[in-house]
């Protein structure tokens, strides 16, 4: 197959392409600085690079679909890129007649949340519902909980430290926890994500898009602290902050006292929330499904020994 990757040099869409191009694809990638991004390795194994202004440049996005047979949207999370942005993307699809497109996600499960209750991901639940009202391309959606790399921080991929409101604090070595700490933590890697973003979209029936659940591990707090003392042979400095009720509490305090126009400050809160009191889930987990090998949390420290 031909696959256009979107945010192509961007921390996912790396992986997928290096997923893709493994699995024996041709890939076209639409980059803005695609020559300063790239090495010269992966620009000549790409069947073209398609240069972009910005998600709204529709010349380069007609330009970057024409032929291909799918399209894997590895824009970032932000709210204009996966509402706008994916919209411009998906209506350039739909003028080429693709039918394979890999919506960008990547997330914690949004589907039983409603509008309003966390703000980085109601662009996903508004594009979700557009698209089933106005196209004919059926989506596929991909949800793997939260990224290895952002919940130990690796620079340039998230923070979710303490900093932030989440749990894990590189320097010091320590981990934050709100709840009882025995709670399940759904987390995957980028290269697994994009492992399992190749393997669907190659799939016969990719066509007729859809959810997928797959993840890289299941582990409560407690269990990572307790790997991360394993494999580095250190000591892990544990504290429970709270319970729940007193997340819940947090979360909705710095909400009101923020703004929604500028949700980034607070919403760290409510992705622990909703990780600690279950609201996102993943339920019925697709990994046996799609038998794609998945690293473990110990794997993912050894690959990261600066961690
Ligand atoms: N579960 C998690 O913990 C988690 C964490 C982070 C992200 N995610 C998900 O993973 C996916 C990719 O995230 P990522 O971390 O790989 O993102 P990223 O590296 O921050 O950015 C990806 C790409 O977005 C493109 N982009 C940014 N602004 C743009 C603009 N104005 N116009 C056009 N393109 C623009 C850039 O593409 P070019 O510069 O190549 O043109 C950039 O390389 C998203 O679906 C996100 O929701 C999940």
């Amino acid at each position: 197959m031909l696959v256009l990757v979107t945010g192509a040099t961007g921390n996912i869409g790396r992986h997928v392409i290096s997923s893709l191009l493994a699995r024996g694809h041709r890939v076209r990638a639409l980059a803005r600085s695609p020559s300063s991004s790239f090495s010269s390795d992966t620009l000549s194994r790409l069947e073209s690079v398609v240069p972009t202004s910005g998600y709204d440049d529709v010349a380069a996005l007609d330009r970057g679909c024409a032929g291909v047979d799918a399209i894997v949207n590895a824009y970032s999370g932000k709210p204009e890129l996966t509402l706008e942005g994916q919209l411009l993307l998906l209506r350039a699809a739909e003028r080429a007649g693709v039918k394979r497109f890999v919506a960008s996600s990547w997330s914690y499960d949004w589907t039983a949340l409603q509008l309003g209750q966390h703000e980085s991901y109601d662009p996903f639940i508004a594009f979700r519902n557009h698209v089933e009202l106005t196209s004919e391309i059926r989506p596929i959606y991909i949800l793997t909980g939260v990224f290895a790399e952002v919940f130990f921080a690796v620079p340039g991929h998230g923070d979710f430290t303490p900093r932030n409101h989440g749990c894990w604090d590189p320097q010091r070595r320590r981990l934050e926890i709100w709840g009882t700490g025995d709670e399940p933590w759904q987390w995957t890697t980028e290269k697994d994500a994009a492992e399992i973003a190749a393997e669907i979209v190659q799939r016969d029936d990719a066509a007729e898009g859809g959810f997928w659940r797959v993840c890289s591990g299941v582990n409560t707090l407690r269990e990572i602290a307790a790997t991360y003392e394993r494999v580095r042979e250190t000591k892990v400095d544990v504290e429970v902050m709270g319970d729940v009720a007193e997340l819940r509490e947090q979360a909705m305090r710095a909400r009101r006292n923020g703004s929604r126009r500028n949700f980034w400050p607070y919403i760290g809160w409510f992705y622990q929330l909703f990780t600690v009191d279950g609201t996102w889930t993943l339920t019925r987990l697709d990994n046996e499904k799609l038998g794609v090998p998945t690293t473990t949390l110990e794997q993912f420290l050894r690959e990261h020994p600066t961690l």
